[in-house]
């Protein structure tokens, strides 16, 4: 009996290990001493194309740790969403099935409203008064707000302005949008901004755009030149107006299981590639939409409105009571904060 007693125990400790052992390959874990390098896998998903800021760094990272981990860790990137898109990769980091993700701000409002920052009307100009707002305090304060999802938002890197492209006519004016329906990328900033302009807004996915905008679900959209461009929306759109109305702008999250499994020469190398990779995702996303918008005018798909000082300002001044409409939810320190990283 005793006998038997002891195998059922053997036998129900081996099924849970196995068990754990399952659950446990999704965690990088070390097969090193403990303050050598730990060998791992790294998964980096995100939605957009091969040509874009994003991309670039998250391939930097990826050059940058492997070779430093004398191939270790290797580094696994998923565009495009390819693994995981818009609706799962935050619950699929939380779970660390994967490692890193780089999503646009505004998508997580939903779990702190001070991500709606970069939709802001007209805040910033360019990408360094975006970069002096996240890398300064109130921006790092906000970039940290996930922690009790186990998310640590690492550091942030810029895509640039957004740009209205529609499929029903040119728009020059606030006037021009009444009646029409854009894809937002969520939030109830960007909401708001379509209300004030008399149109109707749908938060629908990125890599659900391009065939929303195709099968008119929505007339037009927001987005940087480099998104248009990789995503060939042009090809779905007849008309598209300079705004830089509102940012595309992205953080680096990573989970805290992974993250405190690395011991200290691992995390360097990780630390350290990830800086690369923000180095050329802010270096390249300037030229990379320059580029893209020369293209877009050359394919000439899209009448392209160049908007005058004084429409600027028409939009400028429809949009205004936003601020003081999200002034408590987003809170006057932080939009004060980014007013100055703005100057
Ligand atoms: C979008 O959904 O339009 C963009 O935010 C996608 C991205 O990650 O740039």
């Amino acid at each position: 009996m005793k006998k038997f007693a002891l195998s059922l125990f053997v036998l129900i400790s081996v099924i849970f290990l196995v068990a754990c052992q399952g659950d446990d390959e999704k965690i990088p874990v070390s097969g090193e001493a403990s303050d050598g390098v730990q060998e791992m896998k790294i998964k980096f998903a995100h939605v957009v194309a091969e040509n874009t800021p994003k991309h670039k760094g998250a391939l930097k990272m990826k050059e940058y740790i492997e070779k430093e981990s004398g191939g270790k860790i290797e580094v696994e990137i998923y565009p495009n969403s390819s693994l995981f898109g818009d609706q799962d990769e935050y619950q699929n980091l939380v779970a660390n099935n994967i490692q890193f993700i780089a999503p646009d701000l505004t998508k997580f409002v939903g779990n702190n409203p001070q991500f709606n920052v970069p939709a802001l009307p007209f805040m910033f100009d360019d990408d360094d008064e975006a970069i002096a707002f996240w890398d300064g305090e109130k921006g790092k304060e906000v970039l940290a707000s996930l922690k009790n999802d186990g998310v640590i938002g690492l550091s942030m890197w810029p895509n640039g302005g957004k740009h209205l492209t529609n499929g029903k006519r040119p728009i020059s004016s606030p006037e021009d949008l009444k009646g029409l329906k854009f894809r937002t990328q969520g939030g109830q900033v960007l909401e708001s901004i379509y209300h004030a302009l008399g149109a109707g807004s749908e938060s629908i996915p990125f890599g659900e755009l391009y065939t929303a905008l195709d099968q008119g679900v929505v007339d037009g959209q927001e987005n940087t030149f480099s998104n248009i461009e990789s995503k060939k929306f042009d090809e779905v759109q007849k008309y598209m107006t300079v705004m830089n109305h509102t940012r595309v702008d992205y953080a680096v999250f990573t989970n805290t299981k992974f993250w405190d499994s690395m011991n200290e020469a691992t995390k360097k190398i990780v630390e350290d590639g990830l800086a690369a990779g923000t180095e050329v995702a802010r270096a390249e996303a300037k030229s990379l939409n320059d580029k893209a918008l020369e293209t877009i005018k050359e394919r000439g798909n899209v009448e392209i409105v160049e908007l005058t000082p004084e429409q600027v300002e028409e939009f400028r001044k429809v949009l205004e009571p936003i601020y003081k409409e999200y002034e408590e939810e987003i809170g006057a320190d932080v939009i004060e904060a980014a007013r100055e990283a703005a100057k």
